[in-house]
């Protein structure tokens, strides 16, 4: 049996729209999506801004109604046996509020699990070993107000552990932490897969997919367009090498020009502290460069790297050959 099995989900909202003509707008926020996720496995679910991710999170973790299809987990309807899976399954949204912030971190877990029904002989022996696990033991008894950001996302993470469940669902966890924050995250993500847990991770950072993930579903304008793993999905960019060209002002009329170059997929500039880099896909690779090199006549320019194409790559082209 899968963990989870997904058929044909699909969810429309129908906000107001309109200050004096008030009207009814559909918005399909995921339309038509099917996946499976095996048990233990780690799952990750890609996508842009607005592709589908936190509502499919939100069907399965039972928060929200399907408009149409089925989602089983646990070999439980999500509709229909809603009250009966919460009591299997985690889940925490990232960027969440809703510890007390003048309670330490194990009167918060204490609250929570009576919120649960952990029975509280369990739940005596269960507290300790969340804050074990996500790092907290030594700080377990300062009131959470003092806490750091990743220190409270950890402490969301035991709360959703108290239950123990067997699957858990993890929308953006390390959302907003600093490098060294997300690391430890991704390390007690680690943890959780080695104790056989079943993870659905939803995350922007792609280097994290790749390193944690079995699998990836990428999510576009609420479909699937692409389920693989992240090898897989890089097998789609074999083809093509990432030319990486440190530069200093850049111009408009540069990039229509590199653009204009033989053999030119995508140009994009990312901006960095002290200075820009640009980014493009090409599948001549370093012949290339003198081309790019003859438009950015004049121009200061740093580093030049032509490396392999990473999981951000293959996800940029899919992501971009949809729009
Ligand atoms: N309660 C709601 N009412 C109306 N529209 C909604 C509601 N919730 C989500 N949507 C819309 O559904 C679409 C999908 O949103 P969703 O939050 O699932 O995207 P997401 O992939 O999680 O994006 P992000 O990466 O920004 O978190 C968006 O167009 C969003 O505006
Ligand atoms: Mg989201």
């Amino acid at each position: 049996m899968n963990a989870v099995e997904v058929n044909h989900l699909r969810r429309i909202f129908t906000p107001t729209v309109g200050v004096i003509r008030r009207q009814k707008k559909e918005v399909v926020a995921v339309n038509d999506i099917s996946f499976d996720v095996r048990p233990g496995e780690l799952f990750g679910l890609l996508g842009p801004n607005g592709a589908g991710k936190t509502t499919t999170t939100k069907m399965l973790t039972t928060l929200l109604i399907p408009t149409s299809g089925n989602a089983y987990i646990l070999g439980m309807d999500v509709v229909e046996q809603a009250e009966a899976l919460r009591s299997r399954i985690g889940f925490i949204f990232g960027g969440e509020r809703g510890l007390y912030w003048r309670l330490t971190a194990e009167q918060n877990l204490r609250y929570f699990a009576s919120l649960y029904n952990v029975d509280p002989s369990v739940a005596k022996t269960r507290i300790p070993y969340v804050l074990e696990l996500v790092g907290l033991k030594d700080r377990a008894n300062e009131k959470i107000e003092g806490y750091s950001r990743g220190m409270k996302q950890r402490l969301h993470i035991a709360r959703t552990l108290l239950h123990n469940p067997e699957i858990l669902f993890l929308d953006e966890p390390t959302i907003g932490l600093d490098p060294v924050g997300a690391r430890e995250l991704r390390a007690i993500v680690r943890t959780l897969q080695a104790e056989k847990k079943t993870i659905l991770l939803t995350t922007h950072y792609m280097l994290e997919a790749d390193e944690l993930c079995q699998r990836i579903a990428v999510i576009n304008h609420g479909r699937i367009i692409a389920l693989d793993t992240p090898e897989g999905l890089k097998k789609n960019v074999s083809d093509l090498s990432v030319i990486e060209l440190d530069v200093a002002g850049i111009l408009p009329d540069t990039l229509d020009k590199i653009k204009a170059q033989p053999g030119i997929e995508t140009v994009s500039v990312e901006d960095h502290d002290q200075k820009q880099t640009m980014v493009i896909h090409s599948p001549r690779g370093s012949e290339a460069v003198p081309d790019l090199m003859n438009c950015l006549m004049g121009l200061k320019i740093g580093k030049v790297i032509v490396r392999e194409p990473t999981l951000e790559d293959a996800y940029v082209r899919l992501v971009e050959g949809e729009v």
